[in-house]
Order: structure tokens, then sequence, then C-alpha cells
């Protein structure tokens, strides 16, 4: 059977998602990648989309490879680009049959304070999170309504409160939720559902490297009520229960995966004021650290 390493929870029923395909943006990415692995060991076929061709078409063949018999296919795609990403669409439809399941997964992220933020760096986080959201779901859903499909779309706990140094990504992520619930509202009539994940703090991912101070994860994993750091695999179970028919009434939700997290909001406050007064001196343009 199955039980690859990539997947360790043990409650969902192997063969769950049979016939079913994930289109997923962002694919090849730490949290999207896993999400996209469980699926595929639960059953399911899928399309994984990233700006880098090789490295999203090597992704989507060692993903292959977690069960046999599966296909999954690796789309070099913008999501910017609505064009590009009905082409992904149709190559999906063409090539895997259909679509089920979007996760809207592609997120431009990097820290910067407002006094150094360009305009065109805040409208490509807007860019990249929200308006690519609204292009993949805007693409998927003449597939959408024929499966009575279910999407997901990644969004952060950062707009619960204000975020120094991630004003961009916080007013994205707002959109983005702002999104999928009036998505929910005028789409559940014709039975697709929306919901979204808000991931906490998640070990060993692109963003947390990129997001925490160095040397302060004790710091930060005391503050998360759990006393944990997440893992990917706690994203990819919370994205297999929201997909399931267990969660057939759920929409319009959205999941805080993280361990409690945002509650103490101490992530947010590291070295708060003086990370904001002395920014100018701690500012490196493409390394910046609080
Ligand atoms: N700090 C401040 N501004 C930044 C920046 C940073 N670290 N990185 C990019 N920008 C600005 C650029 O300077 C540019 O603005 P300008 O034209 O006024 O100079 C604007 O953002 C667009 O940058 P560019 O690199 O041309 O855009 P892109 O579309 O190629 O890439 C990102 C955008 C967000 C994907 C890119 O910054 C990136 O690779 N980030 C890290 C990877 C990532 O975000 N992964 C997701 C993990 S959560």
């Amino acid at each position: 059977m199955l039980m690859a390493p990539a997947y360790t929870s043990s409650v969902y029923r192997p063969g769950i998602f049979d016939g079913k395909v994930v289109f997923c943006t962002g694919g090849a990415g730490t949290i999207c990648r896993r999400q996209t692995e469980a699926l595929v060991i639960l059953g399911a076929n899928a399309a994984i989309l990233g700006r880098k061709k090789e490295v999203t078409e090597n992704a989507a063949a060692e993903i292959q490879k977690l069960r046999s018999g599966s296909s999954v296919i690796g789309i070099s795609a913008d999501v910017r680009d609505i064009s590009s990403l009905q082409e992904a669409v149709d190559r999906t439809v063409k090539e895997l049959g259909r679509i089920d399941f979007v996760i809207c997964g592609a997120a431009g992220n990097f820290i910067s304070d407002f006094k150094h933020l360009s305009a065109n760096a805040f409208k490509t986080v807007i860019d990249i999170d929200l308006l690519g959201s609204f292009n993949t779901v805007k693409a998927a859903t003449s597939e959408l309504i024929r499966n009575k499909g279910s999407v997901i779309m990644v969004s952060a706990t950062l707009h619960y409160y204000g975020v120094q140094f991630q004003s961009h990504v916080g007013a994205a992520k707002a959109g983005v939720d702002a999104l999928s619930n009036a998505l929910a509202v005028e789409l559940g009539p014709f039975g697709v559902r929306f919901n979204c994940i808000a991931p906490g703090p998640i070990d060993e991912t692109e963003g947390l490297t990129r997001l925490l101070p160095s040397g302060a994860k004790k710091q930060v994993t005391k503050a998360v009520p759990l006393q944990r750091l997440g893992s990917v695999n706690d994203i990819a179970d919370a994205t297999v229960f929201l997909f399931s028919e267990a969660a057939s009434f759920i929409t319009g939700s959205i999941s805080v995966v993280d361990g409690g997290a945002w509650h103490t909001g101490q992530m947010q406050a590291l070295h708060y004021p003086e990370s904001v007064l002395n920014s100018d001196q701690l500012w490196n343009k493409k390394s910046a650290k609080l």
C-alpha cells in the first residue's frame, strides 16, 4: 500500500481522491508541493504550476513516483498572466481529463519596510497573490462548476493585525480572504466550495527562513501555544480534510493552521519598535532580516 515517507498522517483512507484532479499553482514550492503530494498519494492526479519550467517539471516527475499509476504534470506559467493560466487549464483537461480541486498557492514575499517598498514592489505582490488567485479561479471556473469542485486559497495570518515590513503581503492576503469569501457565496449555488488555509510559522519553508529573524526560532516556538513550529504535513492534512467529503458543508471558511500562534502576536512584534525606528540602518534591500 502507500504511506510514502512524504505523507505521515494515517487518519485518511487511501483512494478517497480516486479519479479526481488537482490544479495547484506554486506546486513546486514547499507547502503546495506537500499539499499536492498528499492528494496524489490518496488517489488524485495533479497539474502543478510554477514560473521555473525545469524546477516545476522535475517536481512533477518526483511527485508522480509517490503512487504507481498516478499522472502528475508540471506546467510553466505565471499566475499574473490569465492567458498562460487558461493554456494550463486547457492542457490539464486535455491530458488529465478534468479539474476538481484548485489550490491557489503561488505567492511572492519579501521583507520590506514601507520607506523602501516601491509602488512596483507593492503591486508585484498584489499581482502574484491576489490577482493570481483571481486568474487561477477565473481560468478554471467552467471545470469547477462542471465537477462541483472545491478551491483552497493559501492565505496567512499577517493581516489580522498590523505587521511591520509586511504591508504588501498583508494587503494581498486580506484581499485573498475577501475574494474567497465572495466566491463562496457566488459559486456556492453551483456546488463549488471555497476555503482558505492560513498557515502560521511552518518549519523548513522558504517563507519562514526569509521572514524569521536569524537565531529567533527558539523564541518564536515559545510564542506558539502548542509549543512547536508547524510542518508542511500540518497544511497537507488540513488540505485533505477540506477537499474531502467530510468537509462537504464547509465553504467560505478560513482555517488557521498555526498552533494558535497569531493569538499571542509575539512573532510580529520582534524587536519592535527599534526595528522600525532603525530600519534605515538595518535595511539591505535583497536580504533584509529583522
Ligand atoms: N525588497 C524590496 N523590493 C523588492 C524585493 C525586496 N526583497 N524584491 C523585489 N522587490 C521589488 C523590485 O525591486 C521591483 O520593484 P522596482 O521595479 O521598483 O525596483 C519589484 O519588487 C518587482 O521585482 P522583480 O524581481 O522584478 O519581480 P519578479 O516578478 O521577478 O519577482 C518576487 C517577484 C516576489 C517573486 C521576487 O521578489 C522573489 O523572487 N521573491 C522571493 C521568492 C518568493 O517570494 N517566494 C515565495 C515564498 S513565500
